[in-house]
Parts: structure tokens; sequence; C-alpha cells
């Protein structure tokens, strides 16, 4: 389980260290940062595929993804523009039971290539414990050089060379030679994300599909009815029902198979026929993809989901709470939301989740009443 996350100079996160349970709610007016920490999770997620440079990219480069505000903000004075006095740096990572693990980027020296705005890659560390020291380092990139500890504690002869833009987690995951690193980068890929699903006349989630069997419910939803009855015959007995109930006392979901091919048909009270994925309302269509997405036989270690409760009307909040709680009993699940109708029903059911309210102070995004001594133990490594 994660613990810590630490984001620095992220869009309006400068500088954030949260602490993290079981269940995390992160809430927060409008433009308070709360999208920035989702996708500060996915770049993380994305480094384990050596995908960060690239996500970065679509995002728009490293100069618009970093900072708008000063190096140092004052809290007594007006913001002012400053010269810059340390390196350009984006920095995120996080710590759990176990592992830890964090990655620093800047831009390159130019040398008149065409790449000078590339983002580069300039430290990783992987650790042991809750924050970096170096005597529990296991491996360590600077710039171009990766060092790897071995078993015995001995930092191994030679360093091993890597490229800018390429991640140590990709590079040198090796069961034989770093097995921590190996370890860490399958649970990063395995990190689930769900962030709204399209549910238009056209959205992916109502074409009729072949299925196969499904644990996994895809980010679009394409394969929705393949998941629905995958939780029906690989999920706890009976969920798939129970969940339908809830939201939609007397109706029934059936997964029809034509050919192979899956169609949700949604049995409801007054009508002489079942409705098709197709024929499903907005609300009717999403609430079933979340119950796709949570119920799924295959929990993750991490489950990031963004706006859960978009377009549901408030009588479905409770049951999609439940959804949520029930998911957090099997994985780790951090729920971005502004709904407090929602994040109500959820506090009826998980006493013990942690609610996180995000506000911007002079642009910048903290977390309500954390003072610095209440901040986790974080520590990131010089260049
Ligand atoms: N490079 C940057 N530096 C500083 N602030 C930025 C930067 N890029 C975006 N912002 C600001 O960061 C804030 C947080 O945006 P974000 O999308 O995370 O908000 P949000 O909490 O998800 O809001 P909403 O509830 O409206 O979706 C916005 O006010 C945005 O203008
Ligand atoms: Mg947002």
């Amino acid at each position: 389980m994660l613990t810590t996350l630490a984001v620095e100079n992220y869009r309006s996160l400068r500088r954030v260290v949260m602490p993290l349970r079981g269940l995390n709610v992160v809430t927060g007016a409008n433009g308070t940062g709360k999208s920035s920490l989702y996708r500060a999770l996915r770049l993380l997620a994305d480094a384990s595929r050596n995908g960060a440079v690239a996500a970065l990219a679509r995002e728009g480069g490293l100069q618009s993804t970093l900072w708008a505000g000063p190096e140092h903000v004052r809290k007594d004075r007006p913001t002012q523009g400053t010269r810059r006095t340390g390196p350009v740096t984006l920095r995120m990572g996080f710590a759990g039971d176990d592992y830890g693990y964090l990655m620093d980027l800047g831009l390159p020296i130019p040398n008149g290539s065409q790449f000078d705005l590339d983002p580069e890659i300039k430290r990783e560390a992987l650790w042991a414990g809750p924050f970096l020291r170096p005597a529990a380092l296991l491996v360590e990139r600077t710039n171009h050089e990766v060092r790897i500890r071995s078993a015995s504690g001995e930092w191994q002869r030679g360093g091993h060379q890597i490229q800018t833009f390429d991640s140590m987690l990709s590079e040198f995951a090796d069961p034989e030679r770093a097995p921590e690193l190996l370890l860490v980068r399958e649970r990063l890929r395995g990190w689930r994300f769900y962030d709204h699903f399209r549910t238009d006349a056209t959205a992916p989630a109502r074409r009729v599909q072949v299925g196969t069997r499904t644990a996994v419910l895809s980010a679009d939803g394409a394969d929705v009815a393949a998941a629905l009855q995958t939780v029906r015959e690989l999920g706890p007995q009976g969920a798939l029902d129970e969940a339908i109930e809830l939201a939609f006392p007397g109706s029934r979901v059936q997964i029809t198979n034509t050919a192979g091919r899956f169609e949700i048909a949604f049995h409801q009270h007054g009508l002489l026929r079942p409705l098709s994925g197709a024929e499903l309302s907005d609300g009717t269509l999403r609430y079933l993809l979340w119950v796709a997405a949570l119920l799924t036989p295959r929990p993750p270690e991490l489950l990031v989901l963004n706006e859960p409760e978009t377009s549901l009307h408030p009588d479905l909040l409770p049951a999609l709470a439940n959804l949520v709680v029930t998911a957090a009993k099997e994985t780790q699940v951090i729920v971005v939301t502004h709904s407090r109708p929602f994040i109500a029903s959820m506090e009826a059911l998980s006493p013990d989740l942690q609610t996180i309210e995000l506000v911007k102070e002079k642009g910048s995004t903290t977390i309500t009443g954390q003072g610095p001594l209440d901040e986790p133990p974080w520590k990131w490594p010089s260049r």
C-alpha cells in the first residue's frame, strides 16, 4: 500500500506531500489541483512503461506543465518575478509499506539538437522504507548512470548507462540484478485509472463487441458487456445483481451473446423488452461501467477514480459509494470528487476513509489543515 505521495512543481502542485490510506477522497473547489494530482499519479504510472517523457509532451511539454509561479513563495509579500537560482525540476514520487520510488525531470543542457526542449530524467531512486535515506537506497540513477546495490548490500561495480529519456524502471527491472525494481515496476503497471467514461450516442461502451473474459474493464469501457459477464461468472456470488438492485430496484442486467458478440440487456419495470446498451440513459450506462470497473475480479494495487459521480443522479450516489467502499476492501483507492453528498455516502460506509481537501493559496495547491509538521517525512535527492 502507498503511504505517501509527493509532487513538486507540477502545475499548481508546487510542493505537496500527501499521506495516503486505504481509501482516500481528494476534494476541493474548482481549480484547486484535483485533476493535477490525478495526472501526476498517471505520470508516475507512465514512467513504468517508459512513457513519462512522451506523456509530458502530450500535455504541452515540460515548460507548460511546470509550476508557473515564482521559485520561492513568500506568504507575506506580493508575488514577484525573480531570477531563477535553482535548476528546472519537476519531481514526483511515492513511498509504500516496503519500497519507495521517485523521479526528477528537468531540461537538457542545450547542445543544438532539435530535441533541446525534451525533458530529461535527471534523477531516479528506489529505496526501502518510508523515505529516501542513503543507507536504504537500492537503485539510483544520476543522469546517464544507473547504480544497483546487490543483495549483499554492496554497490555493484561500474555503473550502467541509460538514455536520458528512458526510465530505469523499464530498462533495468531485472529479476537477477534488480528484483525490487521489477517488483515496483510491475506494481506501477498495474495501477488502474478511470476518468470520465464516454456515454454519448457513439460511445465505445454502447457498441456490441465480441466478448472474451475481461477481468479488467478497459479505460474507455468498450468491453463493458464482457466485463459485467466476467463479474457475474468470476466475481463474488450475487455481487452484480446486488449492485443493480441497490441502484435500480426491481431491475436486472443480463448479458446476451449472439455468436460471441456480447450485449447488455437491461430489464426494467414497465417495459415489454429489455433495453440494449445503445438505448440506456447516460446515467444508467455510466453506473454499469462503474459496476464493471469496481467489482473487478482482479483488483489492482491502486485504483484511481476521477470524478466518478459525473452525470449520476444524487439518488445513485449511495450505490456508487457502496461500490467504491467495497472495492477499497481489496485494493487501495484514491477518489477525486467534488460532490459532498457522494463523500458523505462514502464516509457513512467507511469510518477510516481519509478526506483530503485541497485549497489554493497564491496559485499553489495546499492541503487543508496540514501544517509543516503534519507532513509525512519526505526527502528529494540533490541533482
Ligand atoms: N503550469 C501551471 N502552473 C501553475 N498553475 C497551473 C499550471 N497549469 C495549470 N495551473 C492551474 O492549476 C489549477 C488546478 O487545476 P486542476 O485542473 O487540477 O483543478 P481541479 O481541482 O481539477 O479543478 P476542477 O474542479 O475545475 O476540475 C488551475 O487553476 C490551473 O489554472
Ligand atoms: Mg478537475
